[in-house]
């Protein structure tokens, strides 16, 4: 009997003891805002609540004192600003918004733990109940500090030339032209809908995304849409899925990975951010970045996300996060563990994480869910754009910093996986981290023609729009429209 239980009771132990979580990186989507068709776009009261309280649910997962898992090494209510880095595209209300609401969540005001005592023994608590100040580094922009919400087409102000065509080339694949000649008819006849921002030229699929989003927008927000009868559950339901796959085409070509470029840039960022927390053995443990949807786009076909579901070439709801943990069943108690005992986890949330708890995911089309590190490191390596050098060769961009960063490259190998690239001591800097924040008008591609129409002028003709908005675009690309 007793000999029964301890068996029993010894057998329990290694189930018992929960995982340590030993680093986290978190990439998420802002929270509803405004379409992009009405300038300037805003954050909403719902979208800053769809943050707030995503951050708070991750603050119950790994930061409070009585989290799930809580983060090791992490501070519970007063934050430590050396433990965490959170960065967002710079002059983008929406992101940089989301982003403080989403850390208000994470570390709400912290009341009695910020109250001080003086010398002379008077208590001082922090204004607005001790609200915690966490600075939102901003990701720079190869495209000299254009405002990216309002800048007109997306890899053109990522500034990687090769993602420029690449993406050009969705607008005269056949794909495309099926898709906008068989959806014409449809677009057309949501102009009773739409005419007040879209006219009639600019109501087709070229502007899929951007008519989804205007509609998207109304159907949450305004009382009086005109002609609302014609949004039929079938129409709205129709209405996303050409968006989708517009959008989809423009992020990710499984034989033209370049067209991936920003989630090739944030798997370069993800891969350096943990292994500052694997091999700085402890380092920074919470990383936080907020994005565009193309840029999960573009990161769930490089991971192979789609070969689980078509769901994953779906445009992400607002709020959506994705989250790489680090793991370990080792002992923490003495010793931070080696890379050998750490095993990297993927999660996704479509939507506030307080609504859709995140699910676990195998990534790269394995079976398994927990990867060992040295597999994931490998893996994402594959595709992964790891430091300025590197983003210049696969962008074909020899200009500006490129020309300073390519002058200490030797000749590397072409594929992107290539893992030689230690000739320098940069990390993701100022070209390749303004990929991301570029990338956050990934949303605009199509809105780019809308602002064309509204802000040039320009009168495109189906034949010739897509060359004209080549040139529009370029002219636009630093403006704001
Ligand atoms: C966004 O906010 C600005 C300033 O408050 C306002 O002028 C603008 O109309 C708002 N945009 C939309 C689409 O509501
Ligand atoms: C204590 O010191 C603070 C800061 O110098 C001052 O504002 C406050 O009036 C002092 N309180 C008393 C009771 O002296
Ligand atoms: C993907 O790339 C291939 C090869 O470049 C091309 O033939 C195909 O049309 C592209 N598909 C899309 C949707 O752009
Ligand atoms: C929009 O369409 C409606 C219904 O067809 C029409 O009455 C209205 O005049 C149109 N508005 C514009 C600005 O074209
Ligand atoms: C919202 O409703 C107003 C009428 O109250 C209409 O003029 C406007 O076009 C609508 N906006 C959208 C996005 O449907
Ligand atoms: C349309 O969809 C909404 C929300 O999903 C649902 O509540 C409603 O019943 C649907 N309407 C019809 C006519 O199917
Ligand atoms: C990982 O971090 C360590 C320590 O900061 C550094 O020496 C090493 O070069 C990094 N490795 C990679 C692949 O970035
Ligand atoms: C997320 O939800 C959107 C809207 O419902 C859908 O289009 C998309 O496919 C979903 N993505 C995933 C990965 O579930
Ligand atoms: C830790 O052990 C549990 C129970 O055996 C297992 O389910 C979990 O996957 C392990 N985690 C890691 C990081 O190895």
């Amino acid at each position: 009997m007793a000999s029964k239980a301890a068996l029993l009771s010894l057998a329990a132990l290694p189930l018992a003891r929960a995982e340590t979580v030993l680093g986290l990186y978190i990439f998420s989507r802002h929270g509803d805002r405004t379409p992009k068709a009405l300038k300037p776009t805003n954050l909403t009261s719902l979208g800053a609540e769809q943050v707030y309280a995503s951050g708070s649910w991750y603050r119950s997962q790994y930061v409070a004192s009585d989290a799930n898992t809580p983060l090791y090494g992490l501070s519970s209510d007063l934050v430590n600003l050396e433990q965490m880095a959170v960065m967002a595209p710079p002059m983008d209300n929406v992101l940089q918004n989301s982003a403080l609401a989403f850390l208000q969540g994470l570390y709400p005001p912290a009341g009695d733990f910020s109250t001080q005592e003086l010398r002379n023994d008077t208590e001082v608590t922090a204004p607005l109940g001790g609200y915690q100040y966490i600075p939102v580094n901003t990701v720079s922009t190869a495209a000299s500090g254009a405002n990216l919400e309002n800048s007109a087409w997306l890899q053109g102000a990522s500034g990687c030339d090769n993602a420029v065509v690449s993406s050009n080339n969705y607008l005269s694949s056949t794909e495309y032209k099926t898709a906008y000649d068989d959806s014409e008819a449809f677009f057309q006849d949501l102009l009773p809908v739409i005419n007040g921002t879209f006219a009639a030229s600019a109501a087709n699929f070229k502007n899929a995304y951007a008519i989804y989003d205007y509609v998207d927008g109304a159907v949450v927000h305004n009382q009086t849409i005109p002609s609302s009868d014609l949004l039929t559950n079938e129409t709205l339901r129709e209405l996303k899925v050409l968006a989708n796959e517009h959008e989809w085409g423009l992020a990710y070509n499984s034989t033209d990975e370049i067209r991936a470029i920003a989630g090739a840039t944030l798997a370069g960022q993800i891969l350096s951010a943990l292994n500052a927390t694997v091999a700085g053995h402890g380092g920074k443990p919470l990383n936080i970045q907020f994005g565009a949807y193309g840029v999960f786009l573009s990161f769930f076909g490089l991971a192979k996300l789609p070969a689980l579901s078509d769901d994953f070439t779906g445009v992400v709801n607002y709020a959506s996060s994705m989250a790489f943990e680090l793991v370990t069943n080792a002992s923490v108690s003495d010793r931070f563990p080696g890379a050998d005992d750490i095993s990297v986890r993927f999660r996704f949330a479509n939507g506030s994480a307080a609504s859709v708890t995140p699910s676990v995911y195998p990534l790269f089309g394995q079976d398994e869910t927990l990867l060992p590190y040295s597999t994931f490191v490998s893996e994402m390596s594959k595709f992964a754009v790891k430091d300025t050098p590197h983003w210049c060769k696969v962008c074909g961009v020899t200009a500006g910093d490129c020309a300073t960063a390519s002058s200490g490259s030797d000749g590397e190998g072409s594929g992107s996986g290539s893992d030689t690239v230690s000739n320098n001591k940069s990390n993701i800097s100022l070209p390749i981290a303004g990929v991301i924040g570029a990338l956050v008008t990934l949303a605009v591609v199509l809105g780019a023609e809308t602002l064309i129409y509204f802000f040039s002028g320009l009168m495109l003709t189906k034949k010739s729009t897509l060359a004209a908005a080549q040139a529009a675009a370029a002219g636009n690309a630093k403006g704001k429209a």
